[in-house]
């Protein structure tokens, strides 16, 4: 399913991205992906996958 219609960004992109780099804020999301970059009607529910996703995401202490 497509989060970003303007710039053709799926729920999977934004997931493996959040989980690859665990962004701390939107803002860091958003400089790892072009979202919210047009009309900006995605960045709500970026925010929510991008919460879900580090809820489940082991920490990167974890991973090392
Ligand atoms: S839907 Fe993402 S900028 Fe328009």
């Amino acid at each position: 399913m497509y989060v970003c219609l303007c710039n053709a960004i799926s729920d999977k992109t934004l997931r493996e991205v959040v989980r690859r780099y665990q962004p701390k804020s939107i803002q860091h999301l958003r400089q790892l992906v072009p979202i919210g970059k047009q009309c900006g009607k995605c960045i709500r529910a970026s925010r929510e996958i991008m919460e879900e996703e580090l809820q489940h995401a082991p920490l990167y202490k974890e991973i090392a």
